[in-house]
């Protein structure tokens, strides 16, 4: 594999260890002031990032190259409202598929066809990741700073399941 490639698969690796970090990082956040909905949303994102970490983990080896392990950066771990958590959410899945994105460049430049086959699945998920978190954002700012809608939507959010961003 090419060289440039194979380094930008591992720097996306440890790119969604840190996306799950981050995540996790919030849902600690949510825990602590005690919106048991958001935090669960947060943990299931947590969970879904690690999952992405871990195929391009297979990626890399299935290819024959060697998966190296970088240290995970330290995530912000205050927030001033759950609306300013989704919305650092929210800029860190636009720099995220900004990142796919450039190494699908990559990819094309250096005619490597099985990397592009197997972005596209990421580059689908950004779309959606984008679209979950982007509405989450809409509804926040919705409820302002009112405390019933915000417990609403608390409760909302809590109900996410595993499979829900497979069924939208
Ligand atoms: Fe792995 Fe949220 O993108």
């Amino acid at each position: 594999m090419d060289k440039k490639l194979k380094e930008a698969l591992n720097e996306q690796l440890n790119n969604e260890f840190f996306a799950a970090y981050t995540y996790l990082a919030m849902r600690a956040y949510f825990e602590d002031e005690n919106w048991p909905g958001f935090a669960e949303w947060m943990k299931l994102q947590s969970e879904e990032e690690v999952e992405h970490a871990m195929k391009f983990y297979h990626f890399i080896l299935d290819r024959g190259e060697q998966v190296q392990l970088q240290a995970i950066g330290e995530p912000k771990p205050r927030y001033d409202s759950p609306l300013d958590a989704f919305k650092h959410a929210l800029e860190h899945e636009q720099a995220v598929t900004q990142r796919i994105h450039d190494i699908y460049k990559i990819a094309q430049e250096v005619e490597d066809y099985p990397t592009q086959v197997f972005l596209q699945w990421f580059i689908d998920e950004q779309v959606e990741e984008e679209q979950v978190t982007g509405d989450a954002v809409a509804m926040l700012e919705r409820a302002e700073d009112h405390m019933g809608a915000l417990m609403v939507l608390d409760r909302q959010f809590g109900e996410r399941s595993p499979d829900d961003d497979d069924d939208e």
